[in-house]
C-alpha cells in the first residue's frame, strides 16, 4: 500500500511502504533529533557538472554515516524504556543529516531540466539569494552564505565529543574537491528547569505540528491536550517524493531552511524596559512587556491563557485565540501570534492557516557568560522542514510576520510587524496596557533586534538516492 501522505503516521504500526519509507528517510524531519551540540558544515563542489565522480563518491560514503528516521524513532524508545533519568527524547548516537541546493543538484551531473521535472518549490530552485523577504542585501551577509553553496551536513548530538568525532570522520571523506566554505557551531541553551531556551530567554521549540501519532498520544495524554489546538498534520506537510530516488514510493525527502539570526540580546531587554515604561507596567507586571513581544511569558506560559508567568506545568499549547479575538491580552503583533495565528487570521483566501506552519529544528548559537548582555555573536541557527518552502517559510516570513495589516486586515491602528522578526518599516502598534481590557496605548515600534546574517534553501533527499550515485 502506498504511503498515506494526507494522515499523521503510526511508526510503531509501520508496515510495507511506509515502514520501508522510514528506513529510506533522513532522521530529524519527522521528529526533531536531540542537538544540543550541532556542527554544520556548508559544502562547495569545486569540480564541474562535466566531472561529477569526487562529489558522488563524497556523498555515497556519507550515507552510511547516516541514520534512517525509523533508526531514530527506535532509539527513541529504547532509550525512554531504559528509563535513562527519565530522559525524554533523548538519542544514543549523532545524527547527520545532507541536503543539497539546486546548484549542489547540477553539480552532481543532473541536467537543468531533469532538476526542474523533479523539484516543484519555486523557492527552492530560485534559492535564498533571490527571495524577497526584506532581508539585509546579500552584500552583507557572511561571507560563506555569499558563496555559492552546494551542499550541508548537520551532525548533531547530545555530547559534544561524539559530534565532534563524527565531525572528523566526515572531514575525512574529503577529497581535494570537496571545500568546506562555512562552519556553523550550535550549543544549545538551558533554563534552570532545563528547557531549551532561546538566547532572549524564553522557551523554545514547544509549539511544533505533530506528524507521528505516537508524538500526539503523548501530547495528549501528558502534555496538555490537543482538544482546543490540535497540532495533528498529514505527513504531506513536511514529506515529498524524492523523484530522483531509485523507488518513488518509498523513498522521500523535505526541502529545509536554514537561517543564520543573529540576537542582539541588549536591544531587547532594552525595548522590554521601554515597552514596560510607555505602558506605565509596574512590578511584577512589568514581565508581561516582553511576553507581549513573544506571546509567551519565557516559561513559555502563554500570554493570551494567564497574566504572568508560572501557571502551566508542562507549558500547555493546548490553546487558541478565540477568547483574545481584540487581541486584550496576546497582542496581534506578538511573534507566535503572526507565526501561527491559531484560526484567527481573517484572511478569506486562507481556508486552513494550518497548512503553512513548518517543522521547526534550529538552534542557538554562539557562546556568552552569565549576565552577559550581547549585542552580536549569539543568535539562532534558525532550522524548519517543509514541504513546499513557498507555502511555509516563505509564506509565514512574508506574508504573516512583515506584513504589517495581518491578522487584523483594516484594523486601525493596524497590527504591525512581527516584534521579534519582523523585517522592514516598523509602524507603531498598540498594547493593552491592563492584560484582558480593551483599552490599548499606542507606542512607536520596538526596534529590530535580530539581523538575518545569511541562509539557504536545501532538499534533504532520501537516503536511497545518496546511495544510488
Ligand atoms: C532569532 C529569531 C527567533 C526567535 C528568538 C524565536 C523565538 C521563538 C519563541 C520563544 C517561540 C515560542 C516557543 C514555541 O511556541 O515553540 C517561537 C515560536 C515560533 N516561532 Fe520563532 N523565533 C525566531 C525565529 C523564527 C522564524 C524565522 C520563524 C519563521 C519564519 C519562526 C516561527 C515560529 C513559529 C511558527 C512558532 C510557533 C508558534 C505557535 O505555534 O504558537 N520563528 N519562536
Amino acid at each position: 500500500m502506498p504511503v498515506d501522505l494526507k494522515n499523521p503516521l503510526s511508526w510503531k504500526n509501520a508496515t510495507g511502504d511506509a515502514d520501508t519509507m522510514l528506513q529510506n528517510l533522513q532522521a530529524n524531519i519527522l521528529k526533531g533529533h536531540v542537538r544540543d551540540h550541532l556542527g554544520i558544515l556548508l559544502l562547495q563542489f569545486d569540480k564541474g557538472p562535466e566531472d561529477p565522480t569526487e562529489a558522488r563518491t563524497f556523498l555515497t560514503r556519507l550515507a552510511p554515516l547516516m541514520k534512517s528516521a525509523k533508526t531514530h524513532l527506535q532509539e527513541v524508545k529504547d532509550h525512554k524504556q531504559n528509563g535513562s533519568n527519565g530522559a525524554s527524547d533523548t538519542d544514543t548516537s549523532p545524527y547527520v543529516g545532507v541536503g543539497l541546493t539546486k546548484d549542489g543538484y547540477l553539480r552532481l551531473g543532473l541536467s537543468e531540466q531533469a532538476i526542474d521535472e523533479a523539484f516543484e518549490d519555486e523557492a527552492f530552485k530560485r534559492g535564498m539569494k533571490g527571495a524577497h523577504l526584506k532581508d539585509p542585501p546579500t552584500t552583507q551577509w557572511e561571507d560563506a552564505y555569499q558563496k555559492e553553496i552546494h551542499a550541508i551536513v548537520l551532525v548533531g548530538g547530545a555530547d559534544p565529543g561524539s559530534v565532534d568525532a563524527k565531525l572528523q570522520e566526515i572531514e575525512g571523506l574529503r577529497t581535494s574537491s570537496i571545500s568546506v566554505i562555512g562552519r556553523e557551531t550550535g550549543l544549545g541553551l538551558r533554563d534552570a528547569a532545563g528547557r531549551g531556551i532561546e538566547h532572549f530567554g524564553y522557551v523554545d521549540g514547544r509549539s511544533q505540528p505533530l506528524f507521528l501519532k505516537e508524538d500526539l498520544e503523548e501530547e495528549e495524554s501528558q502534555k496538555g491536550g490537543t482538544s482546543i489546538w490540535d497540532p495533528k498534520q498529514p505527513l504531506e506537510r513536511v514529506l515529498v517524493e524524492d523523484r530522483l530516488a531509485p523507488n518513488k514510493v518509498t523513498d522521500f525527502g523535505s526541502y529545509f531552511v536554514l537561517r543564520k539570526l543573529e540576537q542582539n540580546v541588549r536591544a531587547f531587554r532594552q525595548a522590554e524596559d521601554d515597552l514596560a515604561n510607555a505602558l506605565n507596567l509596574k512590578d511584577g507586571d512589568r514581565e508581561r512587556a516582553g511576553a507581549m513581544l513573544v506571546g509567551r511569558f519565557k516559561d513559555g506560559t502563554p500570554l493570551t491563557l494567564e497574566p504572568a508567568p508560572g501557571a502551566h506545568v508542562p507549558v500547555t499549547n493546548n490553546f487558541t485565540y478565540a477568547d483574545d479575538a481584540g487581541a486584550d491580552k496576546c497582542p496581534f503583533q506578538a511573534h507566535i501570534r503572526k507565526t501561527n495565528p491559531r484560526g484567527s487570521g481573517d484572511f478569506e483566501s486562507d481556508s486552513d492557516e494550518s497548512t503553512h506552519l513548518m517543522a521547526r529544528r534550529g538552534q542557538t548559537y554562539g557562546e556568552r557568560s552569565d549576565g552577559d548582555l550581547p549585542e552580536s555573536g549569539v543568535g539562532l541557527l534558525f532550522m524548519a522542514f517543509n514541504s513546499s518552502l513557498l507555502d511555509q517559510f516563505e509564506f509565514t516570513q512574508k506574508n504573516w510576520v512583515n506584513f504589517a495589516d495581518f491578522p487584523a486586515h483594516g484594523s486601525e491602528p493596524r497590527p504591525g510587524l512581527d516584534q521579534v522578526i519582523g523585517q522592514g518599516d516598523r509602524p507603531p502598534a498598540t498594547w493593552p496596557q491592563v492584560w484582558g481590557e480593551e483599552e490599548g496605548k499606542e507606542v512607536p515600534a520596538v526596534a529590530q533586534a535580530v539581523t538575518m546574517k545569511g541562509g539557504e534553501y536545501f532538499f534533504m533527499p532520501s537516503l536511497p538516492f545518496l546511495r544510488s550515485l
